[in-house]
């Protein structure tokens, strides 16, 4: 992690992290809860966070999830309130994690703080098992629906594009059941 976006995304999440929850934990949850059907199905064991800050996933679907941030302190919070059941710091650019880890990949609101959206979407590529069940929620005031389908399209073959009540665009990608 070396991009000065990066830097200045984790300066900013390290000193807002005893705050978020109380910011942002309703408006979260309202974009969980759009996906719940999906989200309560997924299995947790086999399942990262990514960008998942202090854990407001875990403490919505009330399971302990593998939560990767920029944020130390984000994570820190989370722990504290006992939701992440583990935190590793990293970059979604450049994730820590061998190739085809996970069935699960899930990340809300994050990778349009990333500096290259294109990688983001590679690595999770990347660390999802062949068969694989991925929701990624990006702020569409950021990232729009043509960018949005652009990028998916590259990196996956079957995957529905998700409209939230509220501020984000994403998609559901399912290679499970085809
Ligand atoms: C708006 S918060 C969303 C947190 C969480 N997903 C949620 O739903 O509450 C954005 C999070 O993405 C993290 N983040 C931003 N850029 C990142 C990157 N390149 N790699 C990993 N995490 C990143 C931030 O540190 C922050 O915790």
């Amino acid at each position: 992690m070396d991009d000065i976006k990066e830097l200045k995304v984790r300066n900013y999440y390290d000193s807002f992290s005893d705050n978020y929850d109380n910011f942002y934990h309703k408006i979260q949850f309202q974009k969980f809860g759009y996906l719940n059907d999906i989200l309560t199905k997924f299995n947790h064991n086999d399942l990262i966070d990514l960008g998942g800050g202090t854990g407001l996933l875990s403490s919505f679907l009330q399971i302990k999830l593998l939560t990767l941030d920029l944020s130390y302190n984000m994570l820190k919070e989370g722990k504290l309130s006992s939701y992440i059941s583990q935190g590793i710091v990293g970059d979604i650019n450049n994730i820590p994690i061998r190739n085809k880890a996970f069935t699960h990949i899930v990340s809300f609101t994050a990778v349009q703080n990333t500096s290259n959206y294109k990688q983001s979407f590679k690595e999770i590529r990347r660390i999802s098992k062949k068969q694989s069940e991925n929701v990624v929620s990006v702020l569409k005031k950021l990232i729009d629906k043509t960018m949005l389908i652009n990028i998916s399209d590259k990196y996956f073959s079957d995957y529905q594009f998700i409209e939230f009540p509220i501020e984000d665009i994403g998609i559901y990608n399912n290679s499970i059941s085809t």
